[in-house]
């Protein structure tokens, strides 16, 4: 029998599947990540791990590991896993794609909604009692429909969301690293380099992969080049915006709005300055977080960990070789 771990507890019917192949061993606690020194000592034996994006799979880790053959990791991002020095030790790496696409560009799409028309802030306004009454500017956000979206990143979930800026009746640019034609023809969505989209976006998703390339991508330049009345959506990771930077747009009113998904540290320490401003909309990290969905993905996960263990090519290895 092959040893796998997997690092938070799934649904009983995920963990049966694993363990007609394999030994289960499940990380007992339900809202806590494994501590790193645990993950490594168990990863030291084991053959396969399902784990999440909360787990740092680095180099150190992996030098441990005698027998590690696949790393399932239960999303479609995989910046948490050295990716590198797995392949260097012949270790396959997976995620979770398609499955999630829908509901992230839903999740993208309602942020947008609630950053525009200042939705959380309104609902607390009613219920601190502070509404006397209707007034011509009170609450007053952007309009959505007839506006500029722009699109940074067309993979699955961009295209997603542009199918339903389409309905909103936005116009929608985008910039990816690679012209996506394919979008272009079936969504009439519009390449435009960086620094044209910012300039001409009234809504600006950030839907790109976390890597070195993306780090910072939107930085202090980059805010000056926006909109004053721009909203920015951020649904990919973190470290994609600079987030002093965009606290100081915020704040010096170089853009309008941010509804984040996503921080550089998560959990976010509640005492990080852009909670502290009512032009924030944030989340703690919910694209894919419907039942059906987070279901699939833990089904996906399970399928990829068993087909590496058992040495067939996963449908989504990400090192392939
Ligand atoms: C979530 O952020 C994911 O990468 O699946």
């Amino acid at each position: 029998m092959y040893k796998v771990f997997v690092t938070r507890q799934l649904p009983n019917p995920i963990i049966e599947r694993i363990q007609q192949v394999a030994d289960v061993t499940m990380w007992e606690e339900e809202e806590l990540p494994v501590p790193q020194d645990r993950l490594e000592k168990e990863l030291e034996q084991a053959d396969g791990v399902l784990c999440l994006l909360t787990e740092t799979i680095d180099e150190k880790l992996l030098q441990r590991t005698e027998r590690l053959k696949i790393i399932s990791n239960m999303a479609v991002g995989y910046n948490n896993i050295d990716v590198t020095a797995a392949s260097k030790k012949g270790i396959m790496v997976t995620n979770t794609p398609g499955v999630l696409t829908e509901t992230t560009a839903d999740l993208t799409f309602a942020l947008l909604m609630a950053t525009a028309r200042r939705i959380v802030e309104s609902s607390s306004y009613l219920k601190s009692g502070k509404w006397q009454t209707w007034s011509p500017f009170q609450l007053t956000g952007q309009d959505v429909f007839g506006s500029t979206l722009g699109i940074i990143g067309m993979g699955r979930i961009g295209e997603a969301v542009a199918r339903r800026a389409a309905g909103f009746g936005m116009n929608i640019i985008y910039y990816n690293r690679n012209r996506n034609l394919e979008a272009e023809n079936q969504l009439g969505v519009i390449y435009r380099d960086l620094e044209t989209l910012l300039r001409q976006s009234d809504f600006v998703c950030i839907l790109t992969p976390y890597s070195p390339e993306t780090k910072n991508l939107i930085d202090r330049e980059q805010f000056t080049w926006m909109k004053k009345t721009a909203v920015l959506i951020n649904t990919s990771r973190g470290g994609v915006v600079n987030e002093d930077a965009l606290y100081d747009a915020l704040v010096r009113q170089q853009i309008w709005a941010a509804g984040l998904d996503v921080f550089e540290q998560e959990p976010v320490p509640l005492e990080h300055p852009l909670l502290s401003l009512s032009q924030v909309v944030a989340l703690p990290h919910i694209g894919s977080a419907s039942i059906q969905t987070r279901m699939r993905m833990a089904e996906l996960a399970a399928e990829n960990l068993i087909d590496g263990l058992q040495g067939k090519r996963p449908k989504y290895l990400v090192n392939g070789f």
